[in-house]
């Protein structure tokens, strides 16, 4: 019997949004395609970081869907590196969760497959504008994770900046404290709403003090000390507001289309100013989520 092979499209994302942490996301224009293999073999295992995590999500999609698992082999070729805060681990769970459910036929509904895709992540706010698409909010519920969609604004523009060095989001939750003050659960509360509100009425003024975080940014500084000079940079060359992308390394700056060039190319010199190395890019909010691009039948 010929194996199948199933291609998943799934965007890179965007979390935290500045004051969101954990509950708000988007999608960015940058996407990656995952081909996961079905046959009636056994596959052999593979040392590839992104292939384990793609064939642990396909394992869990099938535990959750009652079945039998047949022989299953991961390519992941992914130009979006991991543990820089954009969504590289999201994009292989969502992969693996997807071609599961392509390949038993569909059993999972959206709702299904955010939860399992949200589950493995730990939180909500990369898997579901991977699965998606656009700007998300997402919060855990029980048993189950929720999810709506927001409005953003069409002629803005995303410079990012992404570093040479990771932030593994394990290492960088650590620097968070257990319990915050009732001052700053207020100050985060209100400014995770200004930012879907100002998103949703092209406010784009507001969203600098919507950005204003209290919750983590602060915390991550202290492994990324130039973090708020590159979001001062890039506001400076016109970017509307900046923030942490998910866990770091990558710093996201929303921008007027006209003015997203000089922010990214700020924000690397600034980077560069403090014996840093990476690199910058501009992109869009991209309102597609991942979407099976192909399906084929090859000989085993
Ligand atoms: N909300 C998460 C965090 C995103 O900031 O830790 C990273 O997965």
């Amino acid at each position: 019997m010929p194996a199948t092979s199933i291609t998943v499209r799934v965007p890179a994302t965007s979390a935290n949004l500045g004051a969101g942490f954990d509950c708000l996301g988007l999608a960015l224009d940058l996407f990656a395609s995952i081909t996961v293999t079905f046959s009636s073999a056994e596959q052999p295992p593979t040392d590839d970081v992104g292939e384990k995590m793609v064939l642990t999500a396909v394992r869990q999609a099938y535990v959750r869907m009652g079945r039998e698992m047949p022989g299953v082999s991961a390519r992941y070729n992914v130009a979006i590196p991991l543990g820089r805060g954009l969504g590289a681990s999201a994009v292989a769970r969502v992969a693996g969760v997807l071609a599961a459910n392509e390949y038993e036929g569909r059993p999972m509904d959206e709702e299904g497959l955010l939860t399992l895709s949200s589950e493995l992540e730990g939180h909500g706010d990369n898997a579901c504008p991977a699965l998606f698409g656009g700007m998300q909010v997402c919060v855990a519920e029980g048993e189950r994770y929720l999810r709506a969609p927001c409005r953003y604004p069409k002629d803005i523009a995303m410079a990012i900046l992404i570093p040479d060095h990771s932030m593994p989001t394990k290492e960088a939750r650590k620097a968070l404290p257990d319990t915050y003050s009732k001052a700053d659960a207020i100050h985060n509360t209100g400014r995770a709403a200004l930012f879907v509100a100002a998103m949703g009425a092209g406010r784009v003024d507001l969203l600098d003090a919507a950005t204003d975080d209290r919750i983590h940014q602060h915390q991550r500084s202290s492994i990324f000390p130039p973090m708020f000079e590159v979001f001062e940079a890039a506001k400076k060359a016109g970017a509307h507001a900046a923030w942490l992308s998910g866990a770091g390394s990558s710093i996201a700056a929303i921008c007027p289309e006209d003015h997203a060039r000089a922010a990214a190319a700020a924000m690397l010199e600034t980077l560069s100013g403090h014996g840093m190395t990476g690199r910058s890019l501009v992109t869009h909010i991209a309102s597609e989520g991942a979407t099976v691009s192909k399906i084929e039948l090859v000989d085993e």
